[in-house]
């Protein structure tokens, strides 16, 4: 499991938070930035995310800003990337079951480190259910398709 890291100047404290879990859980990480609390552009942390994820070259991205909402519109926007914003335990879970998602979003301005370390856990550790969730995560393929020219 490798699992890219970004965020912006607002989820730039839970990012490094993240990232002394991931030590403590033994996965590895890249930290894609931003590397301080200065004013950036969410969509620049984002994309570099999603795209190695999308590429194979990562697992797993989570990504951190104020609300996780910029961010997340953001890597969805990438073909290949099915992103979650969650803040609470039981959608951690679910949208790996259901959503097999490759990206995760948290809003550092909406929940506590606490919580955000639980549903990271969660969240890197359930696996996809597959069968008729994978019927629907090929319908969600085909919009990219028939949008996007994307096979
Ligand atoms: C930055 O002020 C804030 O807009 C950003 O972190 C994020 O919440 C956007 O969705």
């Amino acid at each position: 499991m490798r699992v890219a890291l970004g965020a912006d100047h607002g989820g730039f404290r839970l990012k490094e938070e993240i990232k002394s879990l991931l030590e403590e859980m033994n996965i590895a990480y890249e930290d894609f930035g931003c590397d301080c609390e200065a004013s950036v552009d969410y969509p620049d942390y984002a994309l570099p995310v999603a795209e190695k994820v999308a590429a194979g070259e990562f697992d797993r991205g989570i990504l951190v800003c104020g609300t996780g909402i910029g961010m997340s519109i953001a890597a969805n926007k990438v073909p290949g990337i099915r992103c979650a914003l969650v803040h609470d335990m039981f959608s951690a879970k679910a949208t790996r079951e259901h959503n097999d998602t490759n990206v995760l979003t948290m809003g550092e301005r909406v929940i506590g480190p606490g919580l955000a370390r639980e549903i990271v856990k969660i969240w890197l550790e359930t696996e996809f259910q597959g069968g008729r969730h994978q019927r629907r995560i090929d319908k969600v393929t085909g919009i990219e398709a028939k949008h996007l020219g994307v096979k």
